[in-house]
């Protein structure tokens, strides 16, 4: 008995030393050590020897397994540290050596231009206090006109061709439908801008698009005037154009606000003597904007002889057109990524 456990640990020795591979470990364990191995059968069979070899032969078969136990596993150590070693050694990189994009074999996407003004506007706002609130892409009638002052019979509805859907939705022609959901989720006071896509059943030329982007905003506090207004805008302004600009107020229609005004700025690319971009008139209209019409806080759920507010809708093609002089409003959506490869 004693003989046949010595050869037993001999066995295990020699297939251990003769294996490179963790899975055949795996079956000398199991020839070995496994629920019928070998010399889990001789433990077994210790009851039915003799008492006085018993406890002797139990130790030495205990022992033995034990040692076996330490062979497999260091020769698991091995297995896998030799791997380990054979992987660096094959796949190692040279984190010194240039990039692909600076040899041109590849080259790196970067944000549209409309995405790279929307976050530097979302940067300057929120600098200042505002939160930056997003809103649905196809709106009910309520949140894109009704809650906005224009009741279905408004003619104002017209100002806005808009793409309706069969069950009586809308594409939002306007991101002013977000400021009706801000004030359903903001108590006063409170600032928010809402960037986003906008949509409008319209000819396409150089200066129209059926899809474009805009930025809305709305402040509501006590006594909020056109003072203030005018302040955030040309915070606004300054900070795109990196430049004071001259702006201007001329009186504008739209019903969710009263006053409304149209913003012009003095143009940046004559500076006000006259020029192609400003049709030689020496301004720009760049951004509508006006005092909250009381209506449409209370349709927010906002007394409105208790508080106040501006609000304004900027349209981000325009701006990009301008701060990079493009002449035609269809190339951000033309996919040309000669067009989008410039900025
Ligand atoms: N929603 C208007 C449009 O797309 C723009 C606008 C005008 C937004 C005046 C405003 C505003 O918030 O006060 O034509």
């Amino acid at each position: 008995m004693e003989e046949k456990i010595h050869a037993i640990y001999a066995a295990a020795e020699t297939a251990l030393s003769q294996t490179t591979k963790e899975e055949e470990i795996e079956e000398i364990r199991v020839r070995f050590l496994g629920r019928k191995g070998e010399l889990t059968q001789i433990l077994r069979g210790l009851g039915e020897l003799p008492s006085e070899k018993r406890s002797f032969i139990g130790k030495l078969a205990n022992e033995i397994k034990t040692k076996i136990e330490h062979a497999i596993q260091s020769k698991l150590d091995t297995i896998r540290a030799s791997r380990f070693s054979r992987l660096i050694d094959e796949e190692w990189i040279d984190v010194s050596l240039d990039s692909p994009r600076s040899t041109g074999e590849y080259s790196r996407g970067h944000l549209h231009p409309i995405s790279q003004i929307q976050y530097e506007i979302e940067d300057i706002f929120t600098s200042m206090g505002f939160t930056i609130l997003d809103g649905p892409e196809v709106e009910t009638d309520y949140y894109n006109f009704e809650a906005l002052n224009i009741p279905w019979y408004h003619p104002a509805r017209d100002m806005q061709d808009t793409f309706w859907t069969e069950d009586g939705n809308l594409l939002r022609t306007h991101t002013s439908a977000i400021q009706v959901r801000g004030m359903e989720t903001h108590r006063p006071p409170f600032r928010v801008i809402g960037p986003g896509r906008v949509f409008r059943y319209e000819a396409t030329d150089a200066s129209h698009e059926n899809t474009f982007y805009q930025v809305e905003g709305m402040m509501v506090d006590r006594e909020i005037s056109v003072a203030h207004l005018i302040y955030f805008m040309k915070v606004l302004l300054r900070e795109i154009f990196k430049t004071e600009v001259t702006i201007r107020l001329r009186p504008g229609y739209f019903p969710f606000v009263e006053p409304g005004f149209e913003l012009d700025i003095h143009c940046l690319i004559c500076n006000g003597k006259g020029c192609s971009v400003c049709k030689q008139s020496g301004w720009v209209e760049l951004l509508p904007c006006g005092l909250v019409h009381p209506n449409v806080l209370r349709y927010g759920n906002i007394d409105p002889d208790q508080w106040s507010g501006f609000a304004f809708g900027l349209g981000l093609n325009r701006l990009v057109m301008m701060r990079y002089g493009i002449n035609d409003i269809r190339h951000f959506l033309s996919g040309d990524i000669r067009f989008v490869c410039q900025f």
